[in-house]
């Protein structure tokens, strides 16, 4: 069984631990430029930075040819601050806040709107932008509720059965519609995603006549990666492009004119390329299971509590041998909370994992974290949020400090 999905090892983890500290976050760069070549057919690939927005993966990411979307006024600035150019960025919401249009305005920044009021909002504030539609199908898709985003229950995007109203008012209003976009969930699967290819041509053909500059098909993120071990498997990327382009082939008949197919993938870039170490600091038995505690917690990691997610787990043994014996347990983190588990499975079910017998001191490896796992870290229990490495050319460099507890409370003053 292949462990690691990265390209260093446990050695180079354990003198990465020791020198900046445990918990901690390893990307591996060649992964991400593995996984970015992987979706080479699509005219543009633009990364959803949410899933792992640290600028120095995003500049990387801008050198290897990657456009960028963003969802907050703070993912503009990290887009910015990153070298992105404006018309590189898309901003992508079902709402602005003040601080998101301000910065749309003052850069002229590309928007992809999910609501319509966004439309109005655009012209009261003067900014005419090429405009991208964000469009709900009707349906959705995601590995977990929590993450589908389509359907008469999601608040997102458009509503199919309003498109064609938004793009007349659109219209009325002076802006050109350059892109129309689906994205039905995170984490989806083949038929589901594929379903989305008939929707949007059903939906452009429906509006064809209000949409005559429209340039680009985005077909949103969603693509997953296998978490397990023991069930590894790619999704077939040239079949799935290939349905999209003789779709995009059609529309572009209908058309009259080129079309261009984006996808917008967060997990698909990051997932595999990180891990995330932290310290074994307890093992105890609590009945008849056995509980390896970590200094992780869902403070650094919140998938496995937030949606029963699977990550593969792991252990480096701190004398640097490997043992052969291996025992049920549980892995849990360092909250007051009982769901600060590890190990566990939709709707909070504590479970016990077949994992090496380990001592307090060892090391346990979190495997493919790389997407909305630092991105999603908080400061809850007043933990501070962990170090982030990235491996690059054979050498470790440190690409987010670890917080400091002055840092955290920087901001709680009492003026008045
Ligand atoms: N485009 C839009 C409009 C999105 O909302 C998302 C993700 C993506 C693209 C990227 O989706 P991806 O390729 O990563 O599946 N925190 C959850 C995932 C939330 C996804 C939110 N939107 C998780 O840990 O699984």
């Amino acid at each position: 069984m292949q462990e690691y999905n990265v390209s260093f090892g446990e050695k180079e983890i354990a003198l990465a631990v020791e020198r900046f500290g445990s918990p901690l976050w390893l990307y591996d760069l060649s992964v991400i430029e593995k996984h970015i070549w992987d979706l080479r057919f699509f005219g543009i690939v633009r990364y959803a930075q949410k899933a792992a927005p640290n600028i120095n993966l995003l500049s990387r990411m801008n050198e290897l040819g990657v456009d960028v979307d963003a969802v907050s006024a703070g993912e503009i600035i990290r887009a910015l601050r990153a070298g992105f150019t404006p018309n590189q960025i898309r901003f992508t919401a079902d709402i602005f806040d003040k601080d998101a249009l301000a910065l749309i305005k003052e850069f002229s920044i590309p928007v992809n709107i999910g609501s319509p009021d966004m439309l109005f909002q655009l012209h009261e504030a003067g900014i005419k932008i090429p405009l991208a539609i964000r469009i709900n199908p009707g349906f959705g898709h995601g590995h977990s509720n929590k993450v589908n985003t389509g359907g008469e229950f999601s608040k997102h995007g458009i509503w199919h059965g309003e498109l064609e109203n938004v793009a007349k008012k659109a219209t009325e209003l002076g802006f050109t519609i350059e892109c129309l976009h689906m994205h039905i969930g995170s984490g989806s699967d083949y038929i589901h995603l594929s379903q989305v290819v008939s929707a949007m041509e059903r939906t452009v053909g429906n509006i064809a006549a209000l949409v005559p500059e429209l340039k680009i098909i985005s077909i949103g993120g969603g693509l997953p990666i296998s978490y397990k071990r023991d069930e590894i498997w790619h999704i077939d990327l040239e079949k799935y492009y290939n349905i999209w382009d003789s779709a995009r082939k059609r529309l572009s008949n209908n058309l009259g004119h080129y079309l261009q197919l984006e996808a917008e993938p967060g997990r698909y870039l990051v997932a595999n390329s990180c891990i995330l170490a932290a310290e074994i600091r307890a093992v105890k038995k609590v009945g008849k299971n056995l509980f390896y505690l970590i200094d992780a917690g869902f403070t650094d990691l919140v998938r496995p509590a937030f949606y029963g997610a699977y990550h593969h787990i792991s252990v480096i043994h701190k004398n640097g041998k490997a043992t052969n014996e291996e025992v049920e347990a549980i892995v849990a983190g360092p909250l007051c909370e009982s769901c600060d588990v590890f190990t566990q499975e939709e709707g909070g079910i504590v479970v016990s994992r077949k994992l090496p017998l380990a001592q307090v001191g060892d090391l346990l490896i979190i495997h493919d974290a790389g997407a909305y796992g630092s991105a999603m870290s908080s400061n809850y229990n007043s933990r501070l949020l962990a170090a982030e490495i990235l491996w690059e050319k054979g050498k470790f460099t440190q690409i987010r400090r670890r917080q400091t507890f002055e840092q955290m409370l920087s901001n709680e003053i009492g003026d008045e």
